[in-house]
This record gives structure tokens, C-alpha cells and sequence, in this order.
């Protein structure tokens, strides 16, 4: 089958946003809003598989959903929802679960890095949280997923599910009238810029992340113009002045986190950093890149803020957003039950 294009992608709703979300992927999501169909998920099944604090969570959902707003996702273009209102995702994660093989899952490594040594302790959802992932894209019979660099493996995964359910399921898909047996999409990730990775303020060679324990390590979403300058301050850096060429940026960990930053704050490209910035020092480079910082996340801040005052519209965007949703995913969920072997009630 000729799959038209078609975009989803997700975030968890655990604590406030960060630069690494907003350059990794957010970026990627406000671009394509203008050449696509867009489905962008707050995935709040995916955050209880660690415990979440009810409250805390109700008001991550919320918070997540300003943030997106705020940085310039429309509601009215694209389709914003939470993942618990549209019950596909639960259901074909189930059926994922049937498909997808341990060795498989074996293998993800985000869940060895979160489980850490107590992988008894963690919860069977943590485990199965790839397989999930993969239904909210399938679900949709999505085309494209821009993510950050840290999820290619578990869109690897996805594809690798599509490709068995359709040679499972071959005949039965051929039955149902597709000739070429192909019933999920291949979805391509789209992993693209001089973000696709951003690392920790504190250590270049971490990833920057709502778990790590300071708060200086990362710049959120949320943060106000004076916290944003003051953690650019105090970023980790070397001795040595900028570099002219990107070659130079190689064993440089926190030299090339920063230069990337500014690169895809700025929509250029890191050699054109270097052309301006080649040959100064850190104490030039980081009061340009602070601004560049302030000018384009204090207005996203001040929007969210101004959105988080009236939490009811937020829940009906939320509402609608799941409605569109379902009416694209109900219809994919029935075919692939009956391609299964399933009894469908007739309404
Ligand atoms: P999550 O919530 O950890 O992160 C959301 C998005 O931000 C990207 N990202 C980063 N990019 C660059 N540098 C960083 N330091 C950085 N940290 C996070 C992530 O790559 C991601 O794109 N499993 C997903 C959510 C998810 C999803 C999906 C994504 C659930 N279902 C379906 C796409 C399609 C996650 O935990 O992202």
C-alpha cells in the first residue's frame, strides 16, 4: 500500500521541558506543522511506567501541552492530545506485546540505563514501554517521527514490529484487500540539525535530561531570563579559544555542545558559528549565546505561563485533540483486529 505522509511524535510529561526536547525535536515538529499532517501526543501512559505522583502528573500534562502551544504548535493545524484519552494506544500496545520478541526488547538500551542495577524492581510497563511507543505511531499508520538521536533505537524497534505483524498477518492483510501484504508503514525517524544530541551544561559527554540531579545542567523551558544567563555562565568549558572549523570541535565535548546549541537556535549551521566566533574565547561566545538563549525561550516561557493560567482551555484543546485523533486510530485499530482473527462487535 502507497501510505500517505503523515507525522506523530511524543513527549513525557515528567517535570518541565528542556532545551534538548525544544532543539532536539520540538524544532523538527513546528517545521513540519507547515508541510504536513501532524499528530503530536503528550504520552502520559508512557511516564507511569516509573511512579508518578497524581497531582504532579495532572499538572505535567497541562504544563507539556502550554509548552507545545507556546512554542508554536496549532492546535487548530496539527493535532494535540493525551496519549490516555484514546484508548488505541493501549489496545494495539497489547497486541505489540504478542509481536514483539524478548530478544528484541532485550536489547533497548534506555531501559537497561533507566532500570539500572534493580531491574527486578521495574515495573513490567518500563519493559514493554518500546512496544508502546511503537503503537502510538502504528496507530496511526504514521509515515515520519522527529525525535532526538536517543530514540533511534526504539524507532528501529518499530519498524521491526511492522514489518512482523505484516509478515505474520500476510494472508489475512491480503484478504482484507491489500495486495502487497502491507498493512503499518515502515516510519522513517527524522533525526536531523546540529541538536540532535544536546548534552549536560555540567559533562559533554552526558546527555542533558530531566533526571540528571542539578538543575544547572540543563536549561528548561520554564526557566525565567536570569536562570537561562546564569546556567550559560556557568557551562562547562575548556581553556582553549573557538576553533575556525568544525574538525576542531572533535574531543571537545562542551566546545561542540555550545556551538550546537547556538547553531540550532539561530538556524545555521555549527561551520557558520565558527566562522563568526572561530579564534574567540569562551568568555566572547557565551554572553552571545545567552542572549540568543533569552530572545528565544523567555517569550516561550512567558506564553506557557500565560496558557497555565487557565488550565480548562488547555483540557479542551486536549479534548479535541482527542477526538480528531480517535477518528484516525479507531478505524486502523478495527481492521488490524480483524486481520487478526478478532469478532468486532458491528458499531
Ligand atoms: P522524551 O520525553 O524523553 O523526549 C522527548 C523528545 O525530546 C528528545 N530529547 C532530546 N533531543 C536532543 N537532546 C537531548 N538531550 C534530548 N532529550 C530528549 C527525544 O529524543 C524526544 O524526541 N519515548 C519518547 C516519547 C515517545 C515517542 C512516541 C516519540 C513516546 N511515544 C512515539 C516519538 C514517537 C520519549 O521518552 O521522549
Amino acid at each position: 500500500m502507497k501510505f500517505n505522509e503523515r507525522v506523530f511524535s511524543g513527549m513525557q510529561p515528567t517535570g518541565s521541558l528542556h532545551l534538548g526536547n525544544y532543539l532536539g525535536a520540538m524544532l523538527k515538529w513546528i517545521d513540519l506543522q507547515k508541510t504536513h499532517e501532524c499528530i503530536y501526543c503528550v504520552v502520559d501512559l508512557h511516564a507511569i511506567t516509573v511512579w508518578q505522583d497524581p497531582e504532579e502528573l495532572r499538572r505535567s500534562i497541562r504544563q507539556v501541552t502550554a509548552a507545545y502551544m507556546a512554542a508554536g504548535l496549532d492546535p487548530e493545524k496539527s493535532i494535540l492530545f493525551n496519549q490516555s484519552q484514546v484508548s488505541a494506544h493501549a489496545e494495539l500496545a497489547w497486541i505489540f506485546n504478542c509481536v514483539a520478541r524478548l530478544g528484541w526488547l532485550n536489547r533497548m538500551t534506555q531501559f537497561k540505563e533507566k532500570a539500572g542495577k534493580d531491574r527486578e524492581n521495574a515495573s513490567v510497563g518500563l519493559y514493554a514501554y518500546p512496544n508502546l511507543m511503537a503503537a502510538d505511531i502504528l496507530a496511526y499508520r504514521a509515515t515520519h517521527v522527529p525525535v532526538g538521536d536517543d530514540q533511534k533505537q526504539h524507532l528501529e524497534l518499530a519498524r521491526d514490529i511492522a514489518q512482523k505483524f505484516n509478515n505474520d498477518f500476510g494472508d489475512s492483510i491480503r484478504a482484507a484487500g491489500y495486495e502487497d501484504g502491507e498493512f503499518f508503514p515502515q516510519p522513517e525517524p527524522v533525526i536531523v540539525g546540529p541538536a540532535t544530541r544536546v548534552m549536560s551544561l555540567r559533562d559533554g559527554t552526558r546527555k542533558m535530561s530531566k533526571s540528571e540531579p542539578s538543575d544547572l545542567s540543563r536549561i528548561n523551558l520554564t526557566d525565567d531570563n536570569d536562570a537561562i544567563s546564569k546556567k550559560i555562565r556557568k557551562a562547562k568549558t575548556d581553556p582553549e579559544a573557538l576553533p575556525g572549523e568544525t574538525d576542531g570541535l572533535a574531543g571537545r565535548p562542551e566546545a561542540d555542545n555550545l556551538v550546537g546549541i547556538y547553531a540550532a537556535l539561530a538556524g545555521i549551521a555549527k561551520s557558520e558559528v565558527l566562522s563568526e566566533f572561530g579564534g574567540r574565547q569562551f568568555s566572547d561566545f557565551k554572553p552571545a549565546l545567552a542572549d540568543l538563549c533569552v530572545a528565544q525561550l523567555g517569550p516561550i516561557a512567558d506564553e506557557a505561563r500565560r496558557l497555565m493560567d487557565d488550565p480548562a482551555e488547555i483540557d479542551r484543546v486536549l479534548v479535541d485533540g482527542a477526538d480528531r485523533a480517535r477518528r484516525i486510530a479507531d478505524p486502523i485499530l478495527g481492521e488490524a483486529k480483524e486481520i487478526i482473527g478478532f469478532i468486532r462487535s458491528s458499531s
